[in-house]
């Protein structure tokens, strides 16, 4: 299988509290999975709050530094020291979609801006007809126009909209690969399903593959090719995503599934602090443990 993105065990710890502390959050421990060239796929990171997911897409993109292991995409080592050049072709192919929208938008700039620079930069065209054909390309893509949010501002728009207009500015270079984190958090509940839904057109449309990072089962159950989940950095079930969210091996992977699917907690996305020490207690039986391949490309953390 030719490789987009090869994540080789990769670790990251942050010191905590000043320089001869010896407190250190252990945020990424021991990841490895790979995405092939050769077909789109949504591969979905699953985990509550402060279970690596970000500091694994920021080590991704390039924005930070694994302590540990090697990732590469594209063949090429990612790494926080590229000429801009270099920086570039990389950004061309791998592009980012953040959680809040709101804060990806300055509220006193008008928001097709953004993909004006982004297509300067990225696409290096310098026509106002060349710039204007690659954004409305890119906005019809997410299902807007570039007549429909020329001149206006982010406050203007919904959350739903806003974050569709991230995603076209991340589609003008036409990039391989989005890393989407969190992506639909901050948007209406009415509204997530259609930009979950669109990310599932990008890979089926356009052959964009996708790593959805969330914390929601629900969403996940519907376009994810993979999953992976992970707790306290690390990863403790990864496979197919369909046999996985039916029948989870890993004890936390069933207790996210339970806390989910019970009545009592309809419409939360996250584990109730009931169940927060059961999760501490799984996590503590199966000790760290090592993750072992199962039936099916399924891996467990046993
Ligand atoms: N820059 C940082 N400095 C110190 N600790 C950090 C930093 N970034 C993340 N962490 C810690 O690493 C852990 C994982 O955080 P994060 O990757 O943001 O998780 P998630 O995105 O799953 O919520 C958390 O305990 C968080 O507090
Ligand atoms: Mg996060």
């Amino acid at each position: 299988m030719k490789e987009l993105l090869n994540v080789a065990g990769v670790s990251k710890h942050f010191a905590m509290g000043g320089l001869f502390s010896r407190d250190v959050v252990h945020a990424v421990s021991d990841v490895s999975f790979a995405l092939s060239a050769d077909t789109a796929e949504i591969f979905t990171i699953i985990g509550e709050s402060g279970s690596g997911k970000t500091t694994l897409a920021r080590m991704i993109l390039g924005l930070e530094t694994p302590n540990s292991g090697a990732i590469t995409f594209d063949g090429q080592e990612v790494s926080d020291s590229l000429s801009r050049s270099q920086r570039l072709a990389f950004m061309k192919r791998l592009q980012p979609v953040f959680q809040n929208p709101f804060e990806a938008f300055n509220p006193l700039k008008q928001v097709d801006g953004y993909l004006r620079s982004t297509a300067q930069t990225l696409l290096g065209v310098t026509e106002p007809d060349q710039i204007d054909a690659a954004m409305d390309s890119a906005l019809q893509k997410v299902g807007l126009s570039l007549r429909e949010i020329a001149g206006r501002y982010a406050h203007e728009l919904s959350g739903g909209q806003l974050q569709r207009v991230a995603i076209a500015r991340a589609l003008i270079p036409e990039p391989a690969l989005l890393i989407a984190d969190e992506p639909v958090s901050m948007v209406d509940a009415s509204l997530r399903m259609s930009i979950v839904n669109l990310l599932r057109d990008l890979r089926d449309t356009f052959g964009v593959s996708v790593i959805y990072i969330t914390h929601d089962l629900a969403t996940a159950y519907y376009i994810s090719d993979r999953i992976m989940i992970m707790q306290q950095g690390h990863v403790v079930e990864m496979g197919p995503a369909k046999p996985i969210l039916e029948q989870p091996e890993h004890p936390y992977s069933q207790l996210l599934k339970a806390s989910v699917l019970s009545t009592e907690n309809a419409g939360q996305t996250s584990l109730q602090p009931a169940d927060r020490g059961i999760a501490q207690a799984a996590w503590e039986q199966a000790g760290a443990g090592h993750l072992l391949e199962g039936e099916g490309g399924r891996w467990v953390r046993r």
